[in-house]
């Protein structure tokens, strides 16, 4: 008998305040950079009709598959590619996509890849630890469990999954090396946890560490941030929907810096980097999912979403 989990369905999160926040124009050209199930691809192509065009960009082939599918209506007006949004400028280049009127990225997982049992992105079905979006990744969750010394073991789960008891974790790991699977992972996590258990499992903030470390996650966005002002034409708008603080806070970083003229260290009696403004801000706080919303989609609580335009 089979126990794996049925694939879940992927339920988009922000949807129209991204169509929103884009200023989606008919005839207009756009950038998803994290197709995922094309979620946003889809209310992006409906806004933009007639004529809009679309690239879709995912590290996982399985996403663009899923894509493919769901975005059929609109078959000649989208490019679908497997590549990892660090890639871009170049990505765009090569196909055409300059100067475009949209750039956004929904970052993080989708349910696609958390109900696939094999994918080891879950802790609920006993599977190699793999966690890589797609055959781009070279390291996988088993090499940062098995081979990374403990303090920078513990290290990891601390910075990406905030993780109180990371060194705890991560002596536990290393004792119990070799580690091969989620099912023992979580178990040895669950371990070091006692006593009475909260809402979540023990287990979640190191996977989501974890994940974050073997797709270099914080490494793309910050490539991809740079290379999305260039891709973007005059008035063209940058949206990022972060789920993790790390990520948000590099974006609201970014967003600030990039809508700065001068961004010498303070007390310089004058300005000698000569930097100018590239972008103005549409959101100086975040927006996040209305009550309804989470209600209805539970994935969506930790959501911000930041909003950019180019000069
Ligand atoms: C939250 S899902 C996107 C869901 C989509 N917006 C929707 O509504 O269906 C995030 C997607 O980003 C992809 N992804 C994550 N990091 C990536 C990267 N560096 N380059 C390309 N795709 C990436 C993941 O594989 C996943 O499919």
């Amino acid at each position: 008998m089979n126990h794996a989990p049925a694939a879940q369905q992927h339920i988009t999160v922000l949807q129209q305040e991204v169509v929103h926040g884009l200023a989606v124009v008919p005839g207009g050209t756009y950038v998803d950079c994290t197709l995922g199930a094309g979620g946003h691809a889809a209310a992006v192509l409906a806004a933009s009709s007639p004529g809009g065009r679309l690239l879709g960009i995912d590290a996982d082939p399985r996403a663009i598959r899923a894509a493919e599918r769901r975005l059929q209506e609109w078959r000649g007006q989208c490019v679908l590619v497997n590549d990892t949004f660090a890639n871009l400028q170049a990505v765009c280049a090569s196909l055409g996509f300059t100067r475009v009127n949209g750039v956004y990225f929904d970052l993080g997982l989708s349910s696609l890849q958390l109900s696939e049992p094999e994918r080891g992105f879950s802790f609920q079905a006993d599977a190699p630890l793999d966690m890589r979006f797609g055959p781009l990744q070279s390291r996988t969750a088993a090499d940062a469990v098995n081979d990374l010394p403990q303090d920078e073991l513990a290290r990891v789960l601390w910075i990406y999954g905030e993780e109180p008891r990371s060194y705890a974790i991560a002596r536990r790991i290393v004792a119990a090396r070799p580690v091969r699977s989620t099912g023992v992972l979580a178990r040895i996590i669950a371990g070091v946890y006692r006593g009475p258990r909260g809402r979540i499992h023990p287990a979640t903030r190191s996977f989501q560490a974890l994940r974050i470390w073997v797709n270099d996650e914080l490494g793309a966005l910050g490539t991809a941030l740079r290379q999305a002002v260039p891709v973007t034409g005059p008035g063209g708008r940058i949206c990022v929907i972060s789920f993790h603080s790390l990520e948000d806070r590099m974006t609201k970083q970014w967003f600030r810096q990039e809508s700065t003229d001068c961004i010498c260290p303070p007390g310089l009696p004058v300005c000698v980097c000569g930097h100018q403004a590239t972008l103005k801000l549409i959101t100086r706080r975040h927006i996040a999912p209305s009550e309804e919303e989470v209600e209805r989609n539970p994935r969506a609580r930790s959501a911000k979403l930041r909003i950019a335009e180019r000069i």
